[in-house]
């Protein structure tokens, strides 16, 4: 079910001329760029449209879709049936495997927190060392390579106060937030944590008071690297020399990189922060509130008990002479990617300002090439945002998988680069559009007549990504990357307000959502897409459900998204969509994309034909959306997280239904997916 907390308004108010007509039929495949014709040279030859994907060996299609390569198909086949939609106070997965909950919120990570109490009087300080709420993206570390031992990092989303407190938040006859600790312990089941876990007698078990156990909160001591850094920009009172920012918030989808560091997405954090003043144009473009926070943090600025305005450097109303004199700026240290070095527990994470400024929903690399750039994508998630690059200046160095200082590492390849914006357009041609300061506006212009230097145009991407004419999609969310050939995934969740297509997002009101896929092109600004898989209800007409779904994987709403390295894409869903949700809870899915060829031998999108290589494998409990994946090395351990749950876990196994009539407080949760005879997970 999808959350009601945050409305993924429109906020970006640019329309950029480059919509396109509806096309009433099923898009639109690739012409591969990849075979060295590049953008220029197909459009020369004209004949785009859909034909490079026609059947007719006569058709005179300039570049024929090869298809991926053998050696770039996977050939690993699922070994489970689809298993039915279940609406149930507990999860369900294929016969002979297991579920475990893992890490439920409140799970104490060392000595100085209490143990999670059921009528939720946890203080902040128990929070603060204890695993946090909502949980998200995730990824697992292995110990010395082992399947059994090693650190999970968990992103914490946002919170439900109705959960977290005894009794809801505690309001004056103002509404005014009044107690000092429960917004502490709010800010504090914030952020991200990592910990310890080991597969103990069959059982993952969290490792309490490990020495890496440790929490980033929303009050942590994050630095700032890239372009921002050190600019007047980030100026606060607290880091007057804008060197550092105080907490990351909303940490939705992430990532990791080559060289071993955990990355966190701050999501929907506009909303933390309030301005009652005049918005500057940045601010106003991601959607920062005119009017109030969203918990009311800031309601307790001054309070006799406030420490270093940890409160009230949430409204960032201008009132001083500079941004050293008030909290202007403290958003300005929102809205990044975020570094972490999980084996390093007394290493402070970094802001990784060079990758852009927005709600990042997740970041992913692409496949890696020695002697080629680094390349990551982040989808920035509300209604019609864009999908960005960034291309790392440096090479890449294969030695750096192994380095001796793990940020140094992501210093590299993360502080200098280029960042792109995707434009979509018919006939699966892509551009990558660079938000440099020469970048070209689509009025002919240049960005530097707008923005005045990098740091500048960073703090407003999206408003620089709307000059340069970027395709607007329906909400962009997690990137995933094919290891066989390299193919990058991106969900594109829903948008129910589209009235207008345009080629990449075909639907009006597009309940449903739909992922779409790419692959680079022979330079940095090329690519070429086509649209995988559309969510739709089984019952769906032709224009709806336009992959074939049937009641065993129909789904709506993709949102987290992982590939396995067998090649195995796993996708997950965050729905609030009746015609799917009344026949299931939010799920997972597989299927093996590199292994779908058409009778031509040519990469083969989600129809009616092949849909049953679509098949569900899990399903969440009642109210939860499911998301965030991770592996051990040997495939053996599944992690998923279950967010807010109705009344769920009833019991350590995750599958144990909560018995009728009985209301429990629910608790989020990583659930660990294993095969009761202990082999690979789903072949
Ligand atoms: Fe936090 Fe876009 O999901
Ligand atoms: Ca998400
Ligand atoms: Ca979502």
């Amino acid at each position: 079910m999808s959350k009601a907390t945050f409305d993924p308004t429109q906020y970006n108010r640019s329309i950029n001329p480059s919509f396109e007509q509806v096309l009433d039929k099923h898009l639109s495949r690739r012409h591969f760029v990849r075979s060295g014709l590049g953008i220029s040279a197909l459009t020369a030859v004209g004949s785009l449209g859909l034909a490079g994907c026609s059947t007719d060996s006569s058709n005179s299609s300039p570049v024929p879709d090869p298809g991926p390569d053998i050696a770039d198909r996977s050939d690993v086949v699922l070994g489970f049936d689809s298993i039915d939609g279940a609406k149930l106070d507990a999860v369900v997965v294929p016969e002979g495997y297991s579920a475990q909950v893992l890490a439920p919120w409140g799970t104490p990570l060392n000595s100085l927190a209490r143990e999670w109490q059921e009528d939720g009087s946890n203080s902040a300080i128990d929070q603060q060392n204890a695993v946090g709420m909502h949980h998200d993206g995730m990824h697992f570390f292995p110990l010395n390579g082992s399947a059994e031992d090693g650190l999970l990092c968990i992103n914490h989303e946002y919170i439900d106060q109705s959960v977290l407190h005894p009794n809801g938040a505690t309001l004056d006859d103002k509404k005014l937030r009044i107690d000092v600790d429960e917004v502490r312990k709010e800010i504090n089941a914030h952020g991200i944590t990592v910990v310890r876990v080991q597969l103990v007698n069959d059982v993952w078990q969290v490792i309490k008071d490990d020495a890496y156990n440790r929490r980033i909160t929303g009050a942590s001591v994050i630095d700032l690297s890239g372009p921002l850094s050190f600019s007047p920009y980030l100026e606060t009172p607290f880091s007057p020399d804008g060197s550092q920012a105080r907490g990351t918030l909303n940490n939705c989808g992430n990532g990791y990189t080559p060289w071993g560091t955990y990355l966190t997405c701050e999501e929907n954090w506009p909303g933390y922060f309030a301005n009652n003043g005049i918005l500057p144009e940045d601010q106003q473009r991601i959607g920062i509130s005119e009017t109030k926070t969203r918990y009311g943090w800031d309601d307790l600025a001054g309070d006799g008990e406030e420490r270093s305005d940890e409160f009230g450097r949430f409204n960032v109303t201008a009132s001083g002479a500079s941004g050293s004199d008030d909290y202007r700026n403290e958003a300005n240290g929102h809205g990044y990617i975020v570094e972490l070095d999980p084996y390093k527990p007394n290493s402070r994470a970094v802001k990784r300002t060079a990758l852009g400024r927005f709600r990042h929903e997740g970041c992913v690399f692409g496949k890696l090439v020695e002697g080629q750039p680094v390349v990551f994508y982040s989808g920035h998630d509300s209604r019609f945002e864009y999908l960005y690059k960034f291309v790392s200046a440096a090479l890449w160095d294969s030695a750096d998988a192994e380095p001796y200082d793990r940020l140094s590492t992501g210093a590299k390849y993360m502080d200098a680069g280029t960042l792109y914006v995707a434009k979509f357009t018919e006939g699966g041609i892509g551009e990558w559009l660079p938000l440099s300061l020469d970048g070209k506006t689509t009025d002919g212009g240049i960005l530097a007549d707008s923005f005045d230097s990098l740091a500048a145009m960073i703090l407003n991407t999206a408003g620089a990504a709307d000059l340069v004419g970027a395709t607007p999609m329906d909400r962009p969310e997690w990137c995933a990357v094919d290891p066989f050939g390299g193919s990058v995934y991106l969900t594109l969740t829903n948008n129910n307000k589209r009235v207008e297509s345009n080629a990449a997002n075909p639907r009006v009101d597009n309940k449903f959502g739909h992922i779409i896929r790419w692959d680079e092109g022979a330079n940095a600004t090329e690519f070429s897409w086509d649209i995988f898989l559309f969510g739709a209800p089984a019952d769906g007409d032709e224009a709806v459900n336009r992959s074939g779904l049937t009641e065993l994987n129909q789904l709506a709403s993709p949102d987290g998204l992982a590939f396995d390295q067998r090649g195995i894409m796993w996708v997950q869903t965050d729905n609030g969509a009746s015609a799917v949700s009344d026949h299931t809870n939010d799920q997972m899915l597989a299927i093996v994309p590199s292994a779908m060829v058409n009778s031509q031998d040519q990469q083969a999108v989600v129809s009616g034909d092949n849909q049953d290589q679509l098949k569900r494998f899990f399903v969440g409990p009642n109210g939860c959306e499911v998301t965030g994946f991770a592996m051990t090395s040997e495939y053996t351990s599944v992690f998923a997280n279950i967010q807010h749950p109705g009344n769920w876990p009833y019991s350590n196994d995750a599958t144990e239904q909560t018995p009728v009539g009985m209301t429990l407080r629910p608790r989020d949760a990583t659930v660990v997916i294993r095969k009761m005879d202990g082999g690979e997970v789903g072949v």
